[in-house]
């Protein structure tokens, strides 16, 4: 597809600025890619703060700064300024490791809005065992304490597997101690790192089955005091999700080195061509860029996506997952049950291995 005027578009709403891949955690399955952007390829606090006014200028009302770990860059208070002066609404996503509490009154003085914190378990010594670094747990803790002092926001964010995914409850009672007012149960999402790891982050279905009903349990306890999100993970669901609300429709992402993308593990789908925020304005690469026109809409779905109701619903599913399951990323995502690849999804689901992680460092 050539062009599409900027009118006839969905306007993006929120805006993934990774701002660098390095971190001091080495969580097994890091949304980041397998090849990541090195330290001298970072963009500068200059062209962050255009940037952020040209996602203002599109649409976008939410940016949320990540990384690898945020706290990483030294500049990363004026680039917080910079987008609260844009008039976006700042969220903060940190392990924790790196950001001082000297830091976190700097940014709340420069208007961050928002904190989210991830924890790997609440378990001090799985957790720890899990991000790869000794520490990192009780830094946590201490973060989120000052956080909640300062009358910021804070959202817990878990991701659980096999070896976390039996103490969900423990998770949301830990989210609670720290003040939290929502928490995300996030199932890991089989791309990249974590597609290295899948047969030892892959939980089994009785562990699934027990963790739908106690998330429904704790809810229902917890209504009113804490927001628990949770969704079935991937690999056991009967219908794909709506990836990122959409291919090209209500996100994009810019990588620490400044190329956009559709979603976060864009880059493992080979041969689409990403537009760098160095030579192209977001405004040109949202409307014209090949890799957000590549699968926009739901015209390129092939059978039984093209006749099936729920295609407006979920547009197919997820273009990474059916990009790395089947090798197309038109395809239907396997993990919808009307896929003629389903199957492969639960062989895959089955496969188990019980080894060390292969962490992710740069
Ligand atoms: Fe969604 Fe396609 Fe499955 Fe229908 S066939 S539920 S549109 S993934
Ligand atoms: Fe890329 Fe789902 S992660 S479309």
């Amino acid at each position: 597809m050539a062009g599409v005027g900027a009118d006839a578009l969905h306007k993006p709403l929120g805006l993934l600025a990774e701002l660098t891949h390095r971190c001091p955690l080495g969580c097994p399955y890091c949304s980041n890619p397998l090849a990541l952007d090195a330290r001298e390829d970072e963009l500068d606090a200059a062209t962050w703060d255009r940037i952020f006014r040209e996602a203002a200028a599109l649409g976008v009302l939410q940016v949320h700064l990540s990384g690898g770990e945020p706290g990483a860059r030294r500049d990363l208070v004026d680039i917080a300024a910079a987008a609260h002066a844009a008039g976006l609404y700042t969220n903060l996503i940190t392990s924790a490791v790196g950001i001082s509490d000297k830091t976190l009154d700097a940014l709340a003085a420069a208007g961050l809005d928002h904190v989210q914190i991830s924890i790997q378990d609440a378990d001090a010594s799985s957790a720890d065992r899990i991000a790869g670094y000794d520490g990192a747990f009780a830094r946590k803790r201490a973060l989120a304490a000052a956080v909640v002092r300062l009358g910021l926001p804070l959202t817990v964010n878990a991701v659980v597997h096999r070896a976390n995914i039996e103490r969900i409850g423990e998770i949301v009672d830990l989210a609670l101690a720290l003040g939290a007012s929502r928490v995300e149960i996030a199932h890991v999402q089989y791309y990249g790192w974590a597609l290295k790891n899948r047969a030892l982050l892959m939980p089994t279905p009785e562990q699934v089955e027990r963790a739908a009903a106690l998330v429904d349990e704790l809810r229902a306890r917890h209504r009113g005091r804490i927001v628990i999100d949770a969704v079935v993970p991937d690999y056991y669901a009967r219908y794909p999700k709506p990836c990122v609300g959409g291919w090209g429709r209500r996100s994009l992402n810019v990588t620490p080195a400044g190329r956009v993308l559709p979603c976060h593990a864009a880059e493992s789908i080979a041969g689409l061509e990403f537009w760098s925020v160095r030579e192209h304005s977001l405004v040109d690469i949202w409307t014209s860029s090949p890799a957000f026109n590549a699968f926009r809409g739901t015209d390129f779905l092939p059978e039984p996506c093209r006749s099936c109701e729920r295609r407006e619903i979920d547009f197919g599913g997820c273009r990474c997952q059916a990009f790395a399951l089947t090798g197309d990323a038109r395809a239907t995502d396997p993990v919808c049950q009307l896929s003629p690849h389903h199957g492969l999804v639960e062989e895959l689901a089955a496969v188990q291995e019980d080894r060390s992680y292969s962490y992710r460092r740069m």
